[in-house]
């Protein structure tokens, strides 16, 4: 009896009114990433022609147009903007007491109230709002008959970390501008923030540099190998056709870096070095090191021994010509970060090279791995003298001479090194393959394994975690052919890994945020973003690395070699 008591008492505390509205029953309030807090209160806030938004500036006011941008086209209504005012049912107020990216969004029947310290704080909010809107604020054309209505609530919110991220791949499979776009809407959505664009690598050089127009003229273009899986994929012969590739121009980088800020997305470039660089090889094979002979073209596959051509180390013209490109790069790319590659880097050919073992003597390089670190220290410390940091994925750490400043991405690390960088004050982005790779199939990494991960490495010491800076979801795309296909590998898992990255990790739930993530998924179907259907989430059993499962792996590890 005492224990229903206590059920009575619970049911009637004003914690569990909080507790039920934003449970799983709710089918009402289901906003992804999970806030940190909702209230809910009673009754409907209404958007109509009637509705004006007051703002304090213009940097507000872009804000609110792209939102009411929405209803013009959904809706067939276009909201009144009130610049420099406080007279509007959708207020913005600055309060500086908040954190960056924070808002409290409080909604009642008369008015939504939204107070921020920053830009990206408004700008959250009304990502929440649009949540809460029937799916149809998505549509191209106007809509008959909707009430554009959001129900009453409270909301208070606040980022996790402040890098929030997923990489494309348009190399394996080029991404017209138009879907890239569209990702960047739905990203925007589910308060992602960082865009990793891999824009070379073995298998194509996506983007127009003027000084080298040969990386795209050559670089972006491979031989069809289309009929046989990417890993049975046998490598180009000279003066074969090269049909097969795409690139942008820097028109449309300009147009994708900006739509992008306008949303509150940062765009990472990656010039992968030294290794993945087959295609820019081909283009300019005078950056190869001189021991190799072979004929190098844009690989249509994994690439077997070609893959193992990379930039000499030992060449200052190799280095001239990075900072050429990043010179272009950093002209398009306002980005706080500049991504520089550095993973699977096989270093045969380093050792058979003449200036490579020079370079090695002259520097007091002891081993191969160190050799690397110069080269990426190279480009790190200019990146650095002009206001940029480099990241680097993990492998880059293995020469023990990675300049501090260099930012890590976590994707495979076998020996803790990680962890290790953080602790000695490294700053890290997580994004362990087993869990946040996209691009593997369900079957092996189901959502619930994605969801369930910890980003905050329990080897990083307490003191230390602040150096976890936030996760990356990746969706590389050797096996990926079509947008429809790319938007099943990502959705929900972007979603799940945008929720570790905002959501602390006690307002984590895995069955909240399916029955969430199901809510908005009409909004990105209106995107023309289609995930995966439910069933296919969570296969049991799924298929472990380890044994025979290894077969199965799309990215085959013969080249993890390094
Ligand atoms: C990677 O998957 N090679 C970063
Ligand atoms: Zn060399």
């Amino acid at each position: 009896m005492k224990r229903y008591i206590l059920i009575i008492l619970i049911l009637l505390s004003p914690l569990t009114v909080f507790l039920q509205a934003d449970n799983l029953t709710s089918p009402l309030i289901s906003i992804v990433p999970r806030p940190t807090q909702i209230v809910p209160g009673s009754g409907n806030f209404t958007f109509s022609a009637k509705t004006a938004f007051a703002v304090e500036n213009q940097e507000q006011a872009a804000i609110a147009r792209n939102f009411i941008d929405l209803f013009t086209r959904a809706a067939g209504i276009t909201p009144a903007l009130n610049v420099g005012s406080k007279e509007g049912q959708v207020r913005f107020v600055t309060d500086s007491s908040f954190k960056p990216e924070a808002y409290l969004l409080e909604i009642t029947p008369q008015q939504i109230l939204i107070k921020a310290s920053d830009t990206k704080g408004f700008f959250y909010a009304l990502q929440s709002v649009r949540q809460l809107l029937p799916a149809t604020i998505e549509s191209e054309q106007p809509v008959q008959n909707i009430a554009w209505s959001v129900p009453a609530m409270t909301v208070r919110d606040e980022p996790r970390f402040g890098f929030r991220g997923l990489l494309l791949d348009p190399v394996r499979c080029f991404i017209p501008k138009e879907n890239v776009l569209r990702i960047i809407d739905c990203m925007a959505m589910l308060k992602i923030n960082k865009l990793h664009f891999h824009l070379t690598d073995d298998n194509g050089w996506r983007i127009e540099i003027k000084k080298y127009p040969r990386l795209t003229e050559v670089g972006a273009w491979r031989v069809d190998r289309t009929d046989v899986p990417f890993h049975s994929r046998r490598n180009p012969k000279r003066g074969e056709l090269t049909p097969i590739g795409g690139f942008y121009t820097q028109e449309e980088i300009r147009e994708i870096v900006a739509y992008a800020a306008d949303r509150q997305i940062e765009v990472i470039p990656e010039i992968d070095v030294p290794a993945h660089s087959n295609a820019a090889l081909a283009a300019y094979p005078q950056f190869a090191c001189p021991v190799v002979k072979d004929f190098i073209g844009v690989l249509p596959g994994l690439g077997g021994r070609n893959s193992e051509i990379i930039y000499c180390a030992g060449n200052d013209s190799v280095y001239a010509f990075l900072q050429d490109v990043m010179d272009e790069i950093l002209e398009l790319f306002p980005s706080r970060y500049i991504h520089i590659g550095g993973d699977e880097a096989p270093k045969a050919r380093w050792k058979a090279c003449p200036d490579c073992q020079a370079r090695m003597r002259e520097e007091g390089l002891s081993s191969l791995q160190a050799l690397q670190g110069y080269f990426m220290n190279r480009i790190i410390s200019w990146l650095g003298d002009r206001g940029r940091a480099a990241v680097v994925w993990n492998e880059s750490l293995r020469g023990g001479n990675l300049a501090p400043s260099a930012v890590v991405q976590m994707w495979m690390d076998k020996n803790g090194e990680c962890a290790r960088w953080a602790n000695g004050g490294g700053k890290l982005i997580v994004s362990d393959f087993y869990h946040y790779y996209c691009d593997y199939p369900y079957a092996m990494t189901p959502l619930r394994k994605t969801y369930h991960y910890r980003p905050a490495l329990k080897e990083v010491r307490p003191i230390y975690q602040k150096n976890i800076l936030g996760v990356e979801a990746p969706v590389w795309a050797e096996y990926i052919e079509t947008f429809a296909h790319m938007s099943e590998m990502c959705y929900p898992r972007f979603a799940a890994v945008a929720e570790a990255g905002w959501t602390r990790e006690e307002r984590r739930n895995a069955e909240s945020f399916e029955r969430r993530f199901q809510m908005v998924t009409p909004m990105l179907a209106a995107l023309g973003v289609h995930p995966a259907a439910p069933q296919l989430w969570n296969p049991r059993p799924y298929m472990r690395l380890k044994g025979t499962a290894q077969f199965f792996l799309p990215k085959l590890p013969s080249n993890f070699r390094d």
